[in-house]
């Protein structure tokens, strides 16, 4: 089941990144959602309807929470549910036409079993689950090194460095460097690769959720920045690190 259902999500990865490179050459109709800094396009949300058609022919019963359009909220993660990100990194899309990944998430009982985020341009798949381990593409990855904060790179959200949000700029001068993506799926390839040690953001169930499964294979730490468990609804300020570097972050900048 499992094998069958990973090769079934790499096809329509495969699939919805062919569309998304196609319409790069048509015109896009983008239209702001809560502000002149949160698109969304016509692409968006035709990815997401090509990703659940193909679910729900071959998955039927199972429950699915996404971005756009009259997914986004699910009363339980009670059952299988499928998270997805259609285009994670709008603005990158729009702005460079690179930088911006498909994420999609399973989750059985609110535990997640499998997880994919695929840098399109790139072509860069990073997927993988519970007890099979992270991949990139074909090539297994090795858990990345323990480092501490001042070890390391740190993905961080502009908003909350340029603010200082929840001591942002502290936690960000702390470490060997500040690196800003605008793509979550991003941050978390880089942290899977061993490449940054950790992410600070503002983020909802569909940035993190293919993230968090990938994560846990790994042993990094994550929760919200106050320390709680993720909700899976709503924004919120969202952190994950290796777990030295996590400690340091809420033991030494936050619970003080
Ligand atoms: C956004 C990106 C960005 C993060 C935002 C997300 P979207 O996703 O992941 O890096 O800072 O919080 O909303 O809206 O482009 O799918
Ligand atoms: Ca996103
Ligand atoms: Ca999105």
């Amino acid at each position: 089941m499992t094998e069958k259902m990973i090769t079934e999500i790499k096809g329509w990865m495969q699939e919805a990144a062919v569309f998304i490179k196609t319409s790069l050459s048509t015109e896009m109709a983008v239209s702001q959602k809560s502000g002149r800094t949160d698109l969304v396009t016509n692409v968006d949300e035709e990815t997401q309807a090509l990703l659940i058609k193909k679910i729900k022919e071959q998955y039927p019963a199972d429950k699915i929470l996404a971005e756009e359009k009259g997914y986004s909220t699910i009363d339980s993660l009670a059952g299988r549910v499928w998270i997805i990100d259609p285009i994670d990194g709008t603005m990158n899309f729009v702005m460079e036409q690179e930088n911006f990944c498909i994420m999609i998430a399973v989750f059985e009982d609110g535990i997640g079993k499998l997880g994919f985020i695929y840098d399109v341009m790139k072509d860069e798949l990073c997927w993988g689950g519970k007890g099979i381990g992270v991949f990139l593409g074909e090539q297994k990855l090795i858990q990345p090194q323990n480092l501490g904060l001042s070890a390391g790179l740190l993905g961080m959200n502009a908003y909350m460095f340029g603010e200082d949000i929840h001591c942002a700029r502290e936690i960000g001068h702390a470490s060997m460097g500040v690196r800003v993506s605008g793509c979550a799926g991003i941050e978390l390839i880089a942290m899977l690769k061993g490449n940054h040690i950790g992410y600070v953001s503002n983020l909802s169930p569909w940035d993190y959720a293919a993230g968090l499964v990938l994560l846990e294979e790994f042993n990094f730490l994550y929760s919200t920045i106050e320390g709680e468990d993720l909700s899976f609804s709503g924004r919120e300020y969202f952190l994950a690190a290796t777990p030295k570097a996590y400690n340091e972050i809420r033991t030494k900048f936050l619970d003080k």
